[in-house]
């Protein structure tokens, strides 16, 4: 009985010391990526200014013109669609990206040529780990229009990927990669971040 109560707790501030460990040092602003998917140019929404950066990254597809499934998704004008014709994997990587624990979100987005009716199934891998399996359905309710993961880097790159699963072609409207400062944790030295990750992994 006590077991079971101390446990969840152990591991809960196990956890916090994880976090600790692994975030980046004070004096660097976090690290923030905001990628507006099949852009030329950089792009700045409104109302509230935030800058997008314009494409890069990805390993194929083709830019085109978005529709936005709902009122949540960044009003942004384009996206980029990987056709099955270039493979049923396709992937964005970024390179000098600090190792730390990140927030990452991906919007999808719909091909304006094609309207509205042709939404794409596809599947999402982060560090080669697949988080996320788009259900019939994503593009009509507002919390199945991103997907949102939470990711610990342990080196410079990180790599997103999308997996056709022979139902429309994946279309991406934006990926935010942004460092999760959480310096406010409790800390007790001597905590090694390689065991932490092991066991964070399982
Ligand atoms: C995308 O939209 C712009 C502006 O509305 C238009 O000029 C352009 O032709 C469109 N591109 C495609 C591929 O539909
Ligand atoms: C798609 O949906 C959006 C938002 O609901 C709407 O503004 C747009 O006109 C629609 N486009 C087509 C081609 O149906
Ligand atoms: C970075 O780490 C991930 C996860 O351990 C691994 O899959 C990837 O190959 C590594 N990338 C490089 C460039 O070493």
């Amino acid at each position: 009985m006590l077991l079971r109560f101390l446990v969840p707790w152990m591991l809960f501030f196990f956890f916090l010391l994880c976090f600790d460990s692994l975030s980046s040092s004070p004096n660097q602003a976090p690290y923030a990526l905001r990628l507006s998917c099949g852009a030329a140019q950089n792009v700045v929404t409104k109302p509230t200014g935030t800058i997008w950066h314009k494409d890069f990254g990805y390993s194929g597809g083709i830019s085109t013109n978005a529709t936005h499934p709902s009122y949540i998704t960044p009003p942004l004008q384009t996206l980029r669609y990987f056709p099955l014709s270039q493979g049923p994997q396709n992937c964005y990587n970024f390179d000098a990206v600090p190792k730390g624990h990140y927030s990452i979100r991906i919007f999808f987005g719909l091909i304006e040529q094609l309207g509205n009716s042709t939404e794409p199934l596809f599947d999402i891998s982060i560090e080669g780990t697949q988080t996320h399996s788009l259900k019939p359905g994503w593009s009509t309710q507002d919390d199945q229009v991103f997907a949102e993961a939470i990711v610990f880097l342990t080196n410079d790159s990180i790599s997103i990927c999308f997996h056709s699963t022979g139902h429309g072609d994946p279309a991406i409207l934006s990926i935010e990669i942004l460092q999760i400062d959480d310096k406010a944790y409790y800390f007790v030295p001597g905590w090694n971040e390689g065991l932490c990750l092991e066991l964070l992994r399982d």
